[in-house]
C-alpha cells in the first residue's frame, strides 16, 4: 500500500501538466469522487493499526503534493494561454499602406527639380496682408484680381486676406534678404470661384525667384527648359507666349509640346498639341523698388504654376475636384 502510494508521489512529481485540459484530467484523476486519493483514503480503515500514522502521513504528502502540482499549473496554464493567444504561426494582419498624396509626389518633384540647380524653399502664411499679396507686387488698386469675386478676403478687416498665389512669399524673400537669391515658394492658394471640373476655390501653386546682377530674359528661359526636359522628358521642347501680370514685364506663358498622338492628348491640349503649364517674366522694377532691391544694379525673373494642373496631366485625372476629396478609390491608386 505504502509503496503504491510512493509510486503515486512519484509519478505526480514528474507529471507536466502543461494545458488547461491536461490539468483538468489530472485533477479528476486525483482528487475526483472516484479518484486516486478517495480510493487511498477509504483503504486508511484496513491499514493496520500501528502503520495508520505512516499511511496517513505519506496520504497526506500526496495530497498536498497533488494540491500544490494543480495550482501551480495554473498559474502557468494561465499565463501559456495568454501567449498562446498570440499564435505565431498564423499569417499576420497586414498593414495597409499608405499612399503620397498625387499633389505632393508632383509638388516634391517640382521641388527636386529646382533644388538641384540652386534654389531654396521658402513657405509663408496662407493668411496675408495686402501689401505681401498685391501692393508689393505692382498691382494698381483697381486691378480686377483684387476684386471680390477673385479673393476671399477678411470680413473685419479687407486689409487681409487668404493669398492668391504664393508670389506672396516672395515678396517676403525679397524684403528680408539680399541677391542673388533662388526661391521657390510651393503652398496652397485660394481663389474665389465657383467649384468645377477645372476650377477650385483652393489649389496648390509653386513659384520660383531668381534675383542677381545680369539676370536676362534668356536665364529665364533657359532655366524653365531645363525644368521642363527634367520634370516632362529630355525631349521636351517649349514655347513662350506673350501674357500679362501686374509684377513682371515682359510677361510670357509657357506651354510644353504635349503632342497629339492619340485622343487623350487632343483633349488635354484642346488639339494644339501645346500644354500651358505656366506663367513667367521679368520682374517688374517697382517690384524690385518695394521690396527694397536696387532695379539699377539687379534684375530677376520670376515664375509660377499650378501644381493641380501638372498633376492632372501626368496621371491623367479628368476631375480637379478629386484631389480634395479623399476618396479612398481615389487615392489608393497611387499607393
Ligand atoms: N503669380 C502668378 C499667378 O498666380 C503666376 C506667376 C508667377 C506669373 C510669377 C509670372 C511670374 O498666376
Amino acid at each position: 500500500m505504502i509503496e503504491e502510494i510512493k509510486n503515486h508521489l512519484d509519478k505526480v512529481k514528474k507529471a507536466a501538466l502543461l494545458s488547461v485540459e491536461e490539468t483538468e484530467i489530472f485533477r479528476i484523476q486525483y482528487l475526483g469522487k472516484k479518484g486516486v486519493l478517495n480510493d487511498l483514503f477509504k483503504e486508511f480503515k484496513n491499514v493496520p493499526n500501528e502503520e495508520k500514522k505512516n499511511f496517513g502521513l505519506i496520504l497526506n504528502e500526496l495530497k498536498i503534493l497533488v494540491e500544490t502540482k494543480i495550482q501551480e499549473s495554473k498559474l502557468t496554464a494561465t499565463s501559456k494561454r495568454s501567449d498562446s493567444s498570440v499564435d505565431l504561426t498564423r499569417p499576420g494582419t497586414s498593414l495597409k499602406n499608405g499612399s503620397i498624396h498625387p499633389l505632393t509626389s508632383v509638388k516634391e518633384e517640382i521641388i527636386s527639380v529646382f533644388k538641384r540647380i540652386g534654389f531654396t524653399v521658402n513657405e509663408g502664411p496662407e493668411l496675408e496682408d495686402d501689401w505681401h499679396n498685391f501692393s508689393a507686387l505692382n498691382f494698381p488698386e483697381e486691378h480686377p484680381a483684387r476684386d471680390m469675386q477673385d479673393t476671399f478676403f477678411v470680413e473685419k478687416d479687407p486689409d487681409w486676406a487668404l493669398r492668391t498665389h504664393t508670389s506672396s512669399v516672395q515678396v517676403r524673400v525679397m524684403e528680408s534678404s539680399t541677391p542673388p537669391i533662388r526661391t521657390i515658394s510651393p503652398g496652397r492658394v485660394f481663389r474665389n470661384e465657383a467649384i468645377s471640373a477645372r476650377a477650385h476655390c483652393i489649389f496648390h501653386q509653386v513659384e520660383g525667384l531668381y534675383i542677381d546682377e545680369n539676370v536676362s530674359f534668356a536665364d529665364m528661359k533657359q532655366t524653365i527648359l531645363y525644368f521642363a526636359q527634367e520634370f516632362f522628358g529630355k525631349k521636351t521642347k517649349i514655347r513662350l507666349r506673350p501674357s500679362y501680370f501686374p509684377f513682371t514685364e515682359p510677361s510670357a506663358e509657357v506651354d510644353v509640346y504635349w503632342g497629339l498622338e492619340n485622343e487623350v492628348d487632343y483633349r488635354i491640349t484642346k488639339g494644339t498639341g501645346w500644354l500651358e503649364v505656366m506663367g513667367c517674366g521679368m520682374v517688374d522694377p517697382e517690384v524690385l523698388k518695394s521690396s527694397g532691391i536696387d532695379p539699377e544694379k539687379y534684375s530677376g525673373f520670376a515664375f509660377g504654376m499650378g501644381v493641380e494642373r501638372i498633376a492632372m496631366n501626368r496621371y491623367n485625372i479628368p476631375d480637379l475636384r478629386y484631389f480634395f476629396e479623399n476618396d479612398m478609390r481615389f487615392l489608393s491608386q497611387f499607393a
